[in-house]
């Protein structure tokens, strides 16, 4: 089936990346993040000098904003980073310094959306969350045939059922980065592979 086909496809194919020799919470978070709006060549740098400079969430929370703001110069919506602190400090005193570990926790902190929420879930903590990204949109509709515009509550809703039927239960985090990754580098925007 297609989450198996997927997975085989992406353990192969998938991309070598800084984040993906990790399983910590906080450095996935860090790179999710800075992946919302920003190219992976881009993001790439500057995780490496994000988690040079805060290499975990205690020294992110006692870091001042002009620090974090200079660490995301040229990046561009500065918001994330400020809304970075904000959860960096909160998760230090309300989770006695270890990162929420479920999806209904993540959701609640600032910055962290219905993406983020799965993304950090299922990767670091294996809990069953489909995201759904630009990528995996087009996976889905091209696969499914499904011609509907992504941009309506209805039509999300009705991806999100696609999605939440596919994931793997065994690997929810390997199957969510291998669709994103077969979106990004084989079912590609423009001449698809
Ligand atoms: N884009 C943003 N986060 C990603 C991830 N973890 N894997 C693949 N593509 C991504």
């Amino acid at each position: 089936n297609l989450t198996t086909q997927l997975i085989e496809w992406y353990t192969i194919n998938k991309r070598d990346l800084p984040w993906r020799k990790t399983l910590d919470p906080y450095k996935i978070w860090v790179s999710e993040i800075i992946l919302q709006q920003t190219q992976i060549k881009t993001g790439i740098k500057y995780y490496q000098n994000f988690i040079k400079k805060f290499p975990n969430i205690q020294s992110l929370s006692e870091a001042k904003d002009i620090d974090v703001l200079k660490i995301w110069q040229g990046l561009g919506y500065y918001r994330r980073a400020l809304n970075m602190l904000e959860t960096a400090k909160k998760i230090n005193t309300t989770y006695n310094k270890g990162f929420p570990s479920h999806y209904n926790e993540l959701i609640q902190l600032k910055g962290i959306g219905e993406y983020t929420a799965a993304a950090i879930s299922s990767i670091c903590f294996n809990e069953k969350r489909a995201v759904l990204d630009g990528n995996v949109y087009r996976v889905l509709s091209r696969v499914y045939n499904i011609s509907d515009p992504i941009n309506t509550n209805n039509s999300k809703k009705k991806f999100q059922k696609i999605a939440n039927k596919l994931i793997s239960h065994s690997k929810p985090g390997i199957y969510n980065q291998a669709i994103m990754d077969f979106g990004s580098i084989h079912c590609k925007q423009h001449n698809p592979k």
